[in-house]
């Protein structure tokens, strides 16, 4: 009996002793025993690389790939182009849905008030400041404008409008032409 009482003292002990020298840190991983391929050799993504040829670590995507959820546009940035585009693509948004009008006169109000002015007649800050004042949107020109047309012109830019296609995703490319068309109906 007094034999059983001493070791288990000791295993105790032992455990007690583990503890405070294995486990100082929770955060942190104690003791690896075997750790084999626990621990692999991971790139860091911009880190050099010796085992590709060109040396780096992240390599480029395959020619031709294209990202998911992304649609290629094989359009020029010229306005005979965008022209084109009027022709060939639709809006796939529907122009009268309230939650995508909302989408559209968030982004709307991130990217083209600036020049174009709240209500779309040309006025805004960086306009009346210097910047060549765009025609308002309330015009004939722009009301006569396909979706398509304006999209492209999102994409590509317009003459002394410069491009938005790497701020603005596509379907909010498009949900900003409902907004625009929205803002020509309410306002004659
Ligand atoms: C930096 C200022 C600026 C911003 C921001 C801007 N535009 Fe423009 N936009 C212009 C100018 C300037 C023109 C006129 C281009 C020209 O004729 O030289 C123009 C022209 C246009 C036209 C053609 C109008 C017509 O009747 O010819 C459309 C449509 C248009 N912009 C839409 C947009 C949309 C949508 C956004 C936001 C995504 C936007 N613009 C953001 C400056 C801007």
């Amino acid at each position: 009996m007094k034999k059983m009482i001493v070791f288990t003292l000791a295993i105790v002990l032992c455990l007690f002793l583990f503890d405070i020298f294995l486990g100082k840190n929770p955060a942190q991983r104690s003791l690896d025993f075997m750790p084999d391929m626990v621990i692999s050799a991971a790139f860091k993504a911009e880190s050099p690389n010796p085992y590709f040829l060109n040396g780096q670590t992240q390599q480029n995507p395959v020619p031709g790939s294209i990202a998911r959820g992304f649609k290629p546009l094989n359009f020029g940035a010229s306005i005979e182009e965008s022209v084109r585009a009027g022709k060939e693509l639709t809006n796939p948004f529907n122009s009268q849905n309230e939650p995508d009008l909302e989408r559209g006169k968030k982004m709307y109000k991130i990217y083209c008030q600036v020049c174009h002015g709240a209500g779309g007649e040309g006025n805004g800050p960086v306009s009346l400041r210097g910047y060549p004042p765009p025609p308002s949107l309330l015009l004939d020109n722009a009301r006569k404008m396909k979706d398509g047309q304006i999209f492209h012109i999102i994409s590509n830019g317009y003459k002394n409008m410069p491009s938005y296609g790497s701020q603005i995703v596509q379907q909010d490319r498009w949900v900003t032409v409902s907004y625009i068309r929205k803002l020509q109906e309410t306002q004659p």
